[in-house]
């Protein structure tokens, strides 16, 4: 079922469960984030850093919510595949553009699940020589993460569904819906 309302979707899909996060809260939260690192960043030029391909969404909104001089990048990593699991395995797939000694670099990612690719994110970028290394995450799975993080930035908390929709995707589809959902299909 489709969640229902204002906030209908494109297109119609079984696969299209219960509202999670809608579009317009979506937009909301994220112009707070962005009006938060337009204060916490005051004065500086903070480096966006996507991970592609999740992030892409919200990172196009959150930059334009920044009153900064802001830049961005984007890496990508390998660690799901098509399935809805993490291998544990994570690689470097496309790296950065842009060099990072004495950057202030903040990670943006769709969700943190298991923590694994944000963990070794941290790790690979932390050797790099920024100034700072902060993490921008719009949505956290409760109580899932393997590892302990310090998230500075974090759009919702969500319960421990499966979600597609703004940037999340099962097997590179539903990106484009501009809310956040239950995805009810065979994994
Ligand atoms: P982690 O390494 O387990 O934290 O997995 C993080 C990555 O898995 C995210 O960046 C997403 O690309 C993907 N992922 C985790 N949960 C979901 C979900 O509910 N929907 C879509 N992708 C997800
Ligand atoms: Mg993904």
């Amino acid at each position: 079922m489709a969640p229902e309302g204002e906030h209908q979707h494109l297109f119609d899909s079984p696969d299209l469960g219960e509202l999670v996060v809608d579009a317009s809260s979506l937009q909301a939260r994220v112009a707070e984030l962005g009006a938060e690192i337009t204060r916490d960043y005051a004065g500086r030029a903070p480096l966006l850093i996507g991970v592609l391909k999740g992030a892409v969404m919200f990172m196009a909104d959150l930059a334009r919510s920044v009153d900064l001089p802001l830049e961005i990048d984007f890496m990508a990593v390998s660690s799901y595949g098509n399935a809805t699991r993490t291998s544990g395995v994570v690689r470097i797939v496309k790296d950065l553009d842009i060099d990072l000694t004495g950057r202030d670099v903040i990670i943006v990612e769709d969700i943190i699940d298991s923590g694994l690719t944000l963990s070794y994110l941290r790790k690979t970028l932390a050797a790099r020589g920024a100034n700072s290394l902060e993490v921008c995450a719009l949505l956290v799975r409760e109580g899932l993460q393997k590892t302990h993080q310090e998230l500075k930035y974090v759009g919702f908390r969500i319960p421990p569904n499966f979600v597609i929709g703004y940037g999340l995707d099962v097997a590179e589809k539903y990106r484009n819906l501009p809310y956040v959902c239950v995805f009810e299909g065979d994994i």
